[in-house]
């Protein structure tokens, strides 16, 4: 089988405002990408999906888009996107775009003609609503960052729907004409040389058309967020969505070689739903078990790996994240040493892994003072752990103040994490284990698309067998910081969490080291036998 580019490469998300400043203004840039694509090629990875980049208030950093198609001054030009997607094709680097069709900016010009008054063209393009008889919201649909979903508009005398900020009004789905509309964004994009695209919040894209109050979820701790007092089963994965998903892939299916990614915070058996009906819908519904886990341990690895590949529907091909602009760092949410394992995992595992910018240098959550604070969940409902600023520090390039990220004020603090020049002079640095593992996969046909078998977990260790017409590789991984010994067969250590380790052989018994992963090639493959 001849693998598509999205299935054998690797995707590297970029955090535009904290990847590259070229203009000294504190803010990532699109000529700061361009400037850091070389590097991109050097790490080794196929695709580079930018969060977004259109004009926007910015009131949750780009996701409240204004214009869907243009770019917002902070990053550049149009041209400059086109140069970036130029420069990257030179290179064989696809760029994937993020998509927000569930939500505009209320700078929008169609929110702007929504809000007018209910006789207006776009009223029904978005979400609108009288309030409860009495008085009060619609119903008890809550904003994930806290507080009611619905706001009042004085102007138009009814209230609007928006799961996030009262800046992102909710589009409407169901309105036909807002389709059209979202798919011609898809198609302008698409006919500049966009490669794909990552959709944002896509199990939220349509709500109940009875506007259901949600039941309450008796889960809930105290002292949690609200949007987790109630169970969202009428504003979150409502059967109707599947069809527009269809629909979005059609459009992409219009141009050759493209890719449908959707952002899914779903359990295995509702995020395999995404892939639709004959694979007509995303090819690579994002698999965040390995973020959501609680704790980090062999055999819940072990038990997610076994059920998210047994529930992939025919020709269905699996992803894998650890970590994204929205989550605690992996590196701090499992320590630096186990971080690792977790990269030595996500790239090995079977599927196509998307790496979160920084996390290939091991980056840790940046403590963010209260005075700094820019995250809008955060100073909605401050201290409940929703604030995702920690994980959106500018990239550290080089030593020194600004770390090579900006001549001026970086718009958040900079770390303390050792920079990539400081980190590219070590052999045995993060980052070089991570180039060293994206090499390895790009050699190893067992990796890229071979099969896995044999996913166990002995004691604290997890293993699994990639095989792929004579290649076959075993990966073993102590998920804990104790050392662990493990039956292995006879062969040569290719890769190693730990320098010592590599190009050793090893028999029978094998004693991991704490936080230990490594590749092995086992002797009777290399034979031929
Ligand atoms: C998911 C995005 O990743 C997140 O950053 C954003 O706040 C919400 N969707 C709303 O668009
Ligand atoms: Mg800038």
């Amino acid at each position: 089988m001849v693998l598509a580019w999205w299935q054998h490469g690797v995707v590297y998300q970029v955090y535009p405002r904290s990847f590259q400043d070229s203009d000294g203004d504190g803010t990532g840039d699109l000529p700061g990408i361009i400037s850091r694509l070389d590097y991109l090629v050097w790490l080794g990875v196929d695709a580079v999906w930018l969060s977004p980049v259109y004009p926007s208030p910015m009131t949750d950093f780009g996701y409240d888009v204004s214009d869907y198609c243009n770019v917002d001054l902070l990053f550049g030009t149009l041209a400059d996107l086109d140069a970036l997607i130029a420069a990257a094709h030179a290179r064989d680097v696809k760029i994937i775009l993020d998509y927000v069709p569930n939500h505009s900016s209320g700078q929008h010009p169609w929110f702007i003609n929504s809000r007018n008054g209910r006789a207006s063209a776009k009223r029904d393009w978005y979400i609108w609503h009288d309030g409860a008889p009495g008085s009060g919201p619609p119903n008890n649909w809550q904003s994930h960052f806290g507080g009611s979903g619905w706001t009042w508009d004085e102007g138009s005398r009814q209230y609007f729907y928006h799961s996030f900020l009262p800046t992102q009004p909710e589009l409407n789905w169901r309105n036909p004409q807002v389709r059209a509309a979202m798919f011609d964004v898809l198609r302008f994009w698409l006919a500049r040389g966009v490669d794909g695209f990552r959709v944002d919040v896509m199990w939220l894209m349509i709500k109940d058309d009875q506007f259901r109050d949600n039941p309450p979820n008796p889960h809930c701790t105290a002292g949690g967020s609200s949007y987790g007092r109630f169970i969202p089963l009428y504003t979150a994965d409502r059967p109707e969505v599947q069809e527009i998903v269809a629909g979005m892939r059609a459009v992409l299916d219009e141009y050759p070689d493209r890719v449908l990614i959707g952002e899914l915070y779903l359990p295995i058996d509702r995020l395999v739903a995404y892939y639709g009906v004959d694979g007509r819908g995303a090819q690579l519904p994002f698999n965040f078990q390995l973020v959501q886990m609680p704790g980090w341990d062999a055999s819940t690895i072990a038990d997610i790996i076994t059920r998210y590949e047994a529930a992939l529907p025919p020709g269905g091909w699996p992803n894998w994240v650890l970590g994204n602009h929205d989550r605690p760092r992996i590196a701090s949410r499992i320590g630096t040493a186990q971080a690792r394992v977790a990269a030595l995992l996500l790239l090995t595992l079977r599927g196509t892994p998307t790496l979160y910018m920084g996390d290939e240098l091991g980056m840790v959550d940046t403590p963010i003072p209260e005075a700094e604070v820019q995250d809008p969940a955060e100073q909605r409902e401050p201290g409940r752990g929703l604030g995702r600023d920690p994980e959106r520090t500018p990239f550290p390039w080089q030593a020194g103040p600004g770390a090579g990220f900006t001549n001026g004020t970086p718009w958040l603090r900079i770390g303390t994490d050792a920079p990539l020049s400081v980190q590219r002079a070590d052999p045995a640095s993060m980052v070089n284990f991570c180039r060293g593992l994206l090499a390895l996969r790009r050699r190893h046909p067992a990796l890229a698309g071979g099969t896995i078998e044999c996913v166990a977990a002995h004691g604290p260790v997890l293993s699994f067998r990639r095989a792929s017409h004579g290649d076959t590789l075993v990966v073993l991984a102590n998920t804990s910081g104790a050392p662990a010994a493990v039956e292995v067969p006879a062969g040569e250590v290719l890769l190693s969490t730990h320098a010592d380790r590599i190009g050793k052989s090893v028999t029978a018994a094998l004693t991991l080291h704490p936080d230990e992963a490594v590749i092995l090639q086992p002797r009777e493959v290399q034979h031929g036998r």
